[in-house]
């Protein structure tokens, strides 16, 4: 191979690498599905409460507020309205930002915290 080929194919891996690097800021909603199934699903469905509250259309929605489900007295007073930001700051330390309440888990990867945030804004409900 020539130098000119070389240093096509150099540009040319180097512009995938900056655009994985994108998808990876903004967060990548099927890495996040994978994720979601590995650490949420035990607790948390879609349609229906388990441990934890159903998560249909959770990004936008009062936090708390799903019928027939028990929160902490701590996450139902809180007046949040989940949107990226609380999201994140949810998953990185639920005590932190809601002392009381009753989440066991936290995700201390800020790149994984993305992608399950990007799966998250993918279930919306129909209104
Ligand atoms: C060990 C069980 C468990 C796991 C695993 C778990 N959660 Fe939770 N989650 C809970 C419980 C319990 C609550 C209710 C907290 C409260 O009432 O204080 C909750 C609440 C939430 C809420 C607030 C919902 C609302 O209606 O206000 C969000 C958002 C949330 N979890 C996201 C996640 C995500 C995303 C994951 C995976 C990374 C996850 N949870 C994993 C148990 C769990």
């Amino acid at each position: 191979m020539n130098s000119r080929t070389y240093l096509l194919m150099l540009a040319v891996s180097f512009t995938g690498m900056q655009e994985a690097r994108a998808a990876q800021a903004a967060g990548d909603a099927a890495v996040g599905q994978v994720l979601y199934q590995a650490k949420c699903a035990a607790c948390h469905a879609m349609q229906f409460n388990g441990v934890g509250p159903a998560h249909l259309g959770v990004v936008g929605r009062k936090a708390g507020s799903v019928d027939g489900y028990i929160y902490s007295v701590a996450l139902s007073k809180s007046d949040l309205v989940w949107n990226e930001k609380l999201l994140d700051a949810w998953l990185r330390n639920p005590e932190k930002l809601v002392p009381g309440q009753k989440m066991g888990i936290s995700i201390p990867s800020a790149r994984e915290r993305a992608h399950l945030i990007a799966y998250l804004k993918t279930l919306k409900v129909d209104r």
